[in-house]
């Protein structure tokens, strides 16, 4: 590091256990640029911005309580984040903050690499923030869109919004759909006993994602196996998200399947110990 060090980092809280900074440091040490990445814990959103632009901060990921209030804060906002709802990536330009969402190409990278997606009965579990970025994915595709949730009034907003159909939790035995995807945070580290769906949903045959990542296996991706599905956990979906923040910020690509091996590495060390 030295005076022409450039710094970026990831506001939120908590993000004590984020494994953005050594994600993006590995980035930044394997094609040799002068960055460092670190992680704010932060409330007071308003000053964090006030900070990042005095401070010259070059690119910042945006995450939980943040991503949709700090589109109030910023001077660009891209029409997808805007579309979603939410920015998990500012990047900088010369003063100019710029809002973007990342999470909708990461998710959308990570998904096609298992599946084709167009016109495909598609089953979106959740009605929040990240089912929101999962959707807007899933219409750029052209999918057959069908959303459930614990709460319905929230899934039946999302279904109008991304022009999806509600099903409500007694109907996905019958329903069949293809692809799969969980975006509620329900089966995360420490609850891992937990699903959010009966695996009865799992009737026809096709690909189960789930966007959380730790662990590398959920419940919901081991029944879906059980039941003959392919499984898709969320390490792919954060590293193309952050392959697609690390363009922004440097224009440079991002060695993605070394990464993906890496986090991939480092969850699995962390779930032995
Ligand atoms: P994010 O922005 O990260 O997606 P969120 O907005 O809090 O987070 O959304 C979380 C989603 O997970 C919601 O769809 C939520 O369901 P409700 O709308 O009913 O709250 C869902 N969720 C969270 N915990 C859940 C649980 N224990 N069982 C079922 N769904 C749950």
């Amino acid at each position: 590091m030295d005076a022409d060090t450039e710094v970026f980092s990831v506001i939120g809280n908590p993000v004590k256990h984020s494994l953005s900074p050594f994600m993006h440091n590995t980035a930044f040490e394997l094609l040799s640029v002068n960055g460092v990445y670190t992680a704010f814990n932060l409330d007071d959103l308003e000053s964090g911005i006030k900070g990042i632009r005095a401070l010259g901060i070059k690119g910042v990921s945006v995450t939980i309580p943040h991503k949709e209030s700090v589109i109030n804060y910023l001077d660009k906002v891209s029409e997808s984040a805007l579309k979603i709802k939410a920015v998990n990536t500012i990047t900088n330009n010369n003063g100019v903050l710029e809002g973007s969402n990342t999470d909708w190409t990461g998710f959308l990278i990570s998904l096609r690499e298992h599946t084709e997606i167009k016109n495909k009965k598609t089953l979106v579990i959740g009605a929040g923030g990240a089912a929101r970025a999962v959707c807007y994915a899933l219409n750029y595709e052209n999918a057959d869109l069908y959303i459930t949730n614990r709460t319905s009034s929230k899934g039946i907003g999302l279904a109008k919004d991304f022009s999806g159909k509600f099903v409500y939790e007694n109907d996905l035995k019958h329903l069949g759909p293809e692809i799969i995807i969980n975006t509620t945070s329900v089966g995360m580290f420490p609850h891992i006993e937990k699903t959010p769906v009966d695996k009865n949903v799992f009737q026809n045959t096709g690909v189960a994602f789930d966007i959380v990542y730790n662990p590398v296996e959920t419940r919901f991706l081991r029944e879906a196996k059980s039941m003959g599905f392919k499984t898709v956990s969320g390490i792919g979906m954060f590293v193309y998200q952050g392959a697609d923040q690390f363009k922004q910020w440097t224009g440079l690509t991002f060695p993605s399947q070394v990464m993906k091996e890496a986090v991939f590495k480092k969850l699995t060390l962390k779930e032995k110990t």
